[in-house]
C-alpha cells in the first residue's frame, strides 16, 4: 500500500520505519526540514533501541522517505496517518491544532476513497470534526478511522511490531477490512470498535497505567510509617489475577509526555461535557506534588542537602531514551541546587543538553566518575548500568558511609548497608 505518515515524533517514525519494514511505500512527512534530512539519511533526531538499523533498512529499500511537501506525500496514499501531537493547551483540553493543520494541509492532494486514519490522542468526536473539514475542504470523498496508538518510548519498535492488539476505531467494516491490510504482518488481536470507543480506549489505558502507579506509591506511603515493605505487599497480592505482578514499582510519580498529559485531557474532557472530573484531577494532583513530597523526607533523613555532594543517576524520564520530557530530574535537580547541594549527574543517553537546563551541575562522562565522593547517590531511573551497579563499586567510589536513595527500589538495602553504605528506598518500612 502506498502510505502516508504526518508528524515524525515517536509514533510517526516509528510507525513510518515499521510500515516500511512490512513491504508499504511510506512517506513520512513533518514541517522541519532539518528532521527531514536527518530521517532520508537514515538517521533518527532521537534515540529509540533497534530504530536506527530500521531506518536504515528502509531508506535501502526505497520503501521508506521523507518529504516536507503534502502534496509529495498525499498524492497517490491509500492511508494517510495523522501523528502529530496534541499537546494540552491552557485549560487542559487536547490542543488539536496541528490536526486540523494537517488536514487542511492534506485536503487539496488526497485521493478519492482515502482513508485518514488518526493515530495522534484525540478526545471522542474528533473524528466527526476532522470529517466535516475533509468533506469541506477536499473535493472527494475520504474516510476517518480513529487507529490510537499504544506503543511506549523504549520499547516502540518492539511494541509496533508486536502490540497486544490494534484498535481499529470505525464504523465501515470495508473500511476497517483496508486497515487490517495495512497491519497485516504485525502480531496482537485486531479489535473492532466505533471511532469513539477507539479514542476512548486510548485514554482509558493511559489514564488506568497513570492511576495504577498512583495507587501503588500511595501504598508505598503507608508501608513506609507501618514497617511493611512494598515489595513483599506486591509478591502477595499480585498471584491474584484480577490483580497481577505487572505495572506495579513504585518511585517518584509518572513522567513522560503522555500520562501527564493525557490524565489532564481527560479531565478536562469530562468537565467539557459537563460530567464533573472526579477522580482524575486528584490523580494528577497527587503525582505532580510527589517528588517534592519524596525530596522533603529525603533531606530529613540524611540531615540536609547544604554543601553536600550529591550524585543524580538518570536524567530522561525512563530508560533506553533521551526524552526527558516530564522527567523527574526537571523536579530533583533545580531543589537540590535550590538546598544548596553540589550535583553532579549521569545519563547514559542525555548528554550535553542537560547542561543548559542545570546551570551550575557537573555531568558525568561516565557512571563511576559520577560517584566519586558522592555523599549521596540518587537513583532516579532503572536504566541497565545504573541496575547492574554494585554495592560495592559504588562504596569504593562514592564517600564513606555516603547515603543511596534509590527511587526505583534497584538495589538490595541490606547488599548496600553491607558496602557500609546507608540506604532509603520507596516503600520500606
Ligand atoms: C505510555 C504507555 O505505556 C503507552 O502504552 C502509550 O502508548 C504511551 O504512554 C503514549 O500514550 O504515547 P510511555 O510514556 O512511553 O508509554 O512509558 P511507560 O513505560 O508507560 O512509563 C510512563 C511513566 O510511568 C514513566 O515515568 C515510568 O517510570 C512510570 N512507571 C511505569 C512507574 O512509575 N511504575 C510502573 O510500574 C510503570
Amino acid at each position: 500500500m502506498k502510505v502516508a505518515v504526518i508528524g515524525t515524533g515517536f509514533v510517526g517514525v516509528v510507525t513510518s520505519a515499521v510500515w516500511a519494514e512490512l513491504g508499504h511505500k511510506v512517506t513520512g512527512l513533518d514541517r522541519h526540514q532539518e528532521k527531514i534530512d536527518q530521517l532520508n539519511r537514515g538517521e533518527a533526531w532521537f534515540f529509540e533501541p533497534g530504530l536506527a538499523p530500521l531506518l536504515k533498512q528502509g531508506k535501502q529499500s526505497k520503501r521508506l522517505r521523507f518529504t516536507t511537501s503534502y502534496a509529495e506525500a498525499v498524492k497517490g496514499a491509500e492511508v494517510v496517518a495523522v501523528c502529530v501531537g496534541t499537546p494540552s493547551a491552557k485549560n487542559g483540553t487536547a490542543d488539536l491544532t496541528q490536526v486540523f493543520q494537517a488536514a487542511e494541509a492534506m485536503a487539496p492532494y488526497l485521493e478519492a476513497g482515502a482513508i485518514v486514519v488518526l493515530k495522534s490522542t484525540v478526545p471522542p468526536g474528533t473524528q466527526l470534526k476532522v470529517q466535516a473539514l475533509l468533506d469541506k475542504l477536499a473535493d472527494k470523498k475520504v474516510a476517518v478511522a480513529v487507529v490510537p496508538e499504544f506503543l511506549r518510548e523504549g520499547m516502540a519498535v518492539e511494541d509496533t511490531r508486536r502490540p497486544d492488539r490494534i484498535v481499529i476505531g470505525t464504523g465501515d467494516e470495508k473500511i476497517a477490512k483496508r486497515l487490517i491490510r495495512l497491519h497485516q504482518g504485525l502480531g496482537g488481536e485486531r479489535i473492532m470498535v466505533s471511532p469513539e470507543s477507539a479514542s476512548m480506549a486510548k485514554y482509558t489505558a493511559n489514564a488506568y497505567l497513570a492511576q495504577r502507579i498512583t495507587f501503588i506509591n500511595q501504598i508505598a506511603n503507608l508501608c513506609e510509617r507501618n514497617g511493611a515493605k512494598i515489595s513483599e505487599v506486591i509478591r502477595a497480592i499480585s498471584p491474584d489475577k484480577r490483580i497481577g505482578a505487572h505495572y506495579w514499582y513504585p518511585g517518584l510519580g509518572y513522567g513522560g509526555s503522555c500520562f501527564p498529559k493525557d490524565v489532564k485531557e481527560l479531565a478536562a474532557y469530562a468537565r467539557s461535557i459537563g460530567e464533573g472530573d472526579g477522580l482524575l484531577p486528584k490523580i494528577d494532583e497527587l503525582n505532580e506534588e510527589r517528588v517534592k513530597l519524596k525530596l522533603k523526607q529525603f533531606e530529613k533523613q540524611v540531615g540536609g542537602y547544604k554543601g553536600k555532594r550529591v550524585t543524580v543517576l538518570g536524567l530522561a524520564f525512563k530508560p533506553d531514551t533521551n526524552d526527558m520530557r516530564e522527567a523527574p530530574s526537571l523536579k530533583v535537580i533545580p531543589y537540590l541546587t535550590d538546598t544548596g547541594a553540589r550535583v553532579t549527574a549521569y545519563d547514559p543517553k542525555v548528554k550535553d543538553e542537560a547542561l543548559a537546563l542545570f546551570p551550575g551541575i557537573t555531568l558525568a562522562n561516565n557512571i563511576t566518575g559520577a560517584l566519586a565522593q558522592a555523599e549521596i547517590v540518587m537513583a532516579l531511573i532503572e536504566w541497565t548500568e545504573i541496575r547492574e551497579l554494585t554495592p560495592s563499586a559504588i562504596s569504593q567510589a562514592a564517600a564513606e558511609g555516603a547515603w543511596v536513595i534509590d527511587t526505583r527500589n534497584l538495589f538490595i538495602q541490606r547488599e548496600i548497608e553491607a558496602a557500609g553504605l546507608r540506604y532509603i528506598g520507596i516503600g520500606n518500612g
